[in-house]
């Protein structure tokens, strides 16, 4: 074998070694991160666990379910309103990057998509963004099976830290779901922010945002009688005994979800039934939880026509139109800079 060869042979073995090393440990650090973070909830005096500690792969079955939900009226409200004008917002797109973040089950991109005449499907891209490989991957997967001209291109990143967008054609940025709402307002702010520094003028932004209606009604689609949100809030138990070797048992907590009409949030809560003592072998020493002490886990904000108005004047966005639901429950906003 002439010498050239074997070099690059070797170099690409020795490349691909690198990287192999280079992944495994960038995964132990972010290992050791979620541990940390786990760990530093726990451990405050107003216990919390961050929401995204709910979407491992029962979790995302779990919330998947729950948007199937009679009481959770929120994805049937907001495809409601997509069903009625998506033609109207997307049916004159052609030659467009459509961004989703958060790339979720992919049946409200797919009404996007279905407003858009098939023969322009070939000039459209869909990026969609999300720091789960899986969930991206099952959106490319999916899609390409109903829209095969369609080219997509799964990002693996976070939506609160994007620096760029694709930049070879205007772009429409989704974001469903009122997942804006999970954010605490001025992370929102600082979000939306963010994404008017990388927009271009004439991209758009088509945001999902749940809106402030009767508490009952608020209150009811978190607390679902056949118990599912439960479930789903006390997983988030289950992801945290995986991560950190505890046996925390979810028969423990209770699962409380109210409007604090202060914050204009639905609060998600885990409430010890019992003294709980949680021990790790990443803790030194072990964590107390009290009887009656809560773990804080999820906000959804709620939010008025003025406080819409509002968050998109800090972030210089105009809005161009509101598009609601018969009963004005959900607003679909199209934000432009
Ligand atoms: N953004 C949606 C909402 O706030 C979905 C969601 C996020 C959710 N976390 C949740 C729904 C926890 C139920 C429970 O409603």
């Amino acid at each position: 074998m002439p010498d050239k060869l074997v070099n690059i042979a070797h170099k690409d073995y020795r490349t691909s070694t690198t990287n192999r090393l280079r992944e495994s440990i960038n995964k132990q650090n972010h290992k050791q991160l979620l541990r940390q973070e786990l760990i530093k909830g726990l451990s405050t005096q107003r216990k919390y666990i961050s929401s995204k500690f709910f979407y491992d792969k029962y979790g995302s079955e779990l919330f998947n379910w729950i948007t199937q939900l009679p009481e959770y009226y929120v994805t049937r409200t907001e495809k409601s309103i997509l069903s009625k004008y998506s033609n109207e917002l997307f049916g004159q797109l052609s030659h467009v990057n459509i961004i989703e973040l958060g790339s979720g089950d992919c049946s409200k991109i797919s009404m996007v998509l279905n407003a858009i005449p098939t023969e322009r499907h070939g000039h459209l891209r869909y990026y969609p963004i999300d720091v789960s490989p899986s969930a991206v991957n099952q959106a490319k997967g999916v899609l390409h099976q109903h829209y095969p001209n369609l080219k997509t291109h799964g990002i693996i990143d976070d939506i609160t830290k994007l620096e760029s967008l694709p930049n070879d054609h205007p772009r429409i940025i989704c974001f469903f779901g009122s997942t804006i709402g999970n954010f605490q307002p001025t992370e929102a702010e600082a979000l939306l922010q963010n994404l008017y520094q990388i927009m271009h003028p004439g991209d758009q932004l088509i945001l999902g945002i749940d809106l402030i209606k009767d508490i009952d009604t608020l209150e009811l689609a978190y607390n679902d009688s056949q118990r599912i949100t439960e479930a789903f809030n006390k997983n988030v138990l289950r992801v945290c005994n995986s991560i950190l070797r505890t046996q925390i048992s979810t028969g423990d907590f209770e699962h409380r979800a109210f409007f604090n009409h202060d914050k204009s949030r639905i609060e998600m809560h885990l409430i010890a039934s019992h003294d709980v003592i949680v021990n790790s072998p990443h803790l030194q020493h072990c964590i107390e939880i009290f009887r009656g002490e809560n773990i804080h886990t999820e906000n959804s904000h709620k939010y008025s026509l003025n406080m819409i108005e509002d968050l998109a004047a800090k972030c210089q966005l105009s809005i161009n139109r509101i598009f609601y639901d018969d009963k004005k429950w959900f607003a679909l906003v199209q934000l432009i800079k």
